[in-house]
This record gives C-alpha cells, sequence and structure tokens, in this order.
C-alpha cells in the first residue's frame, strides 16, 4: 500500500512567477528510506513542507495514508503521521528546557499529561538523549538539537519523518549522529523522507554518511543515494 502519494502536485509562493514544485507524482510505500537530493532552490525544502503537510499545494492532491493535507478536520490525524525537522536547529525547538519542547507537541496532539513524562524518557532514549529532560535546548550542540527535534517527531509517534537538509548545519560529528539516527529510525519501520544539499553536503561529509543510502559498497563512482528499501529522487 502506498503511505505516501503526490499527484500532479504544483506549489507557488505567493508573489512569486515560478513554481518551485510543478506537476509532480510521487508514492512512497511505508518503510521506505527517499532521499531527496538536488541543489540550491531546486526545491527539496518545499517538496519536504509539501509532504510534511507545513504547506498545501495549488493544483494537485497529496495523501498521507490516504489523509488529504488540505483536509482541516483531520489535521490532527496528519500530525500523528508525519512531522518534519529543519536545516536550521534552532528552527525545530521553541522552549528553554528540552523537556518542555516534548511535552508542547504532546499537548498539540492532546496526549493527556500524565501521560507525557513516560513519552518523553522513552523518546529521549530513542535519540540517545536519555536523562536530557531538565536541560536548556541553548546549552546543546546542534547535533544534540536535531536529536531533540527527532525526540519530539517520536515522541509524538509519527511513522514517518520528514527531514530537510538535517545536517547541513552540522559538524561531522552532528552529521554522523543524525545519518546513523535516521537510519537505525528506517531498520525499524520508519519511513523516512532526507532531504540532502549534494553540493555542500556530499563534499563535507565523511563517507560513511551517506553509506546508508548505497545500494551496494562498489557503488562508489558518485554520491547516490540508495537504500535497499529506499531511492533517490533528483530535483
Ligand atoms: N518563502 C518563499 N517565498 C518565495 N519564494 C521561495 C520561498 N521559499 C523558496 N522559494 C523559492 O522556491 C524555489 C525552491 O526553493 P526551495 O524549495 O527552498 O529549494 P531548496 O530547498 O532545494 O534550496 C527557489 O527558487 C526559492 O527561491
Ligand atoms: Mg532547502
Amino acid at each position: 500500500m502506498q503511505m505516501i502519494s503526490l499527484d500532479n502536485v504544483s506549489y507557488i509562493y505567493r508573489g512569486q512567477k515560478v513554481y518551485p514544485i510543478e506537476n509532480f507524482s510521487l508514492e512512497i510505500k511505508k518503510g521506505e528510506f527517499v532521499v531527496l537530493k538536488g541543489t540550491n532552490g531546486s526545491g527539496k525544502s518545499t517538496l519536504a513542507k509539501l509532504i510534511a503537510g507545513v504547506i498545501k499545494p495549488r493544483k494537485g492532491l497529496i495523501t498521507i495514508n490516504d489523509i488529504n493535507t488540505k483536509s482541516r478536520k483531520d489535521f490532527l490525524d496528519l500530525r500523528k503521521e508525519v512531522s518534519i525537522i529543519f536545516q536550521h536547529p534552532e528552527h525545530n525547538l521553541l522552549f528553554d528546557k528540552v523537556y518542555d519542547d516534548l511535552a508542547f507537541g504532546l499537548t498539540n496532539i492532546k496526549i493527556p499529561k500524565d501521560q507525557h513524562k513516560e513519552i518523553i524518557t522513552s523518546a529521549l532514549k530513542k535519540v540517545g538523549m536519555s536523562g536530557y529532560e531538565q536541560h536548556s535546548t541553548y546549552d546543546l550542540s546542534g547535533g544534540q538539537k536535531q536529536r531533540i527535534a527527532i525526540a519530539g517527531i517520536l515522541a509524538m509517534g509519527c511513522p514517518i519523518i520528514v527531514a530537510d537538509e538535517p545536517t547541513s548545519m552540522l559538524d561531522t560529528q552532528g552529521k554522523e549522529e543524525i545519518y546513523n539516527l535516521l537510519w537505525e529510525l528506517n531498520k525499524q519501520g520508519h519511513t523516512i523522507i532526507l532531504s540532502t544539499n549534494i553540493q555542500s553536503e556530499t563534499r563535507t561529509s565523511p563517507p560513511q554518511c551517506l553509506n546508508f543510502a548505497r545500494d551496494t559498497p562498489s557503488d562508489t563512482n558518485d554520491n547516490s543515494c540508495y537504500t535497499k528499501k529506499g531511492r533517490v529522487i533528483s530535483l
């Protein structure tokens, strides 16, 4: 069954003349690891936001597990299916305290407060940040901030994670942490949509970062990103 379906989708920003995404169709199955790769301005962020339902198609249809991303009444259900982490770590975190940040997402999807602590503890464990509940988000490294953002998505129980150039602001260690985590979450069954800017990313990334995305170890002549369960969409 298709989990994510884009059918002839077009999007244009207000006041602009060019459609960054035009008549675009794509189907993604549950458990796939899809890499959106392209240069600056190729439309990666626009597509990532469309899939996550942050922006709505001007034309065409996007469904996530049969939920139309345009449907206002299904908004809460959509939030439980898919969430996005953005490129700039500080854009992903709203509160000073890690706990409050994760609790905010849970409140938004109406999870009762008495369940928050257990869910947050478990989500932090999954991203290797156990015990950080009371830490200030300002004191975290970029990689840790992105891991907290991913913990927020896991806390909400989203099976689909959209990561829009999540490592482009990170140092080598941070990049590795995030790629390894996304890879691990995919192995655990999450559907991952990762956008990557091939120009900036592959030059600075440690080679193993993109290895997860290769079909076979010998497939090294370019930085194409394939997984056995996944594929690359070039934008
Ligand atoms: N908020 C915005 N308002 C107007 N134009 C935008 C906005 N965001 C992106 N664009 C334009 O849309 C196109 C695609 O951008 P984007 O999706 O951000 O690409 P990428 O993430 O691959 O760099 C670019 O031409 C960009 O200038
Ligand atoms: Mg972008």
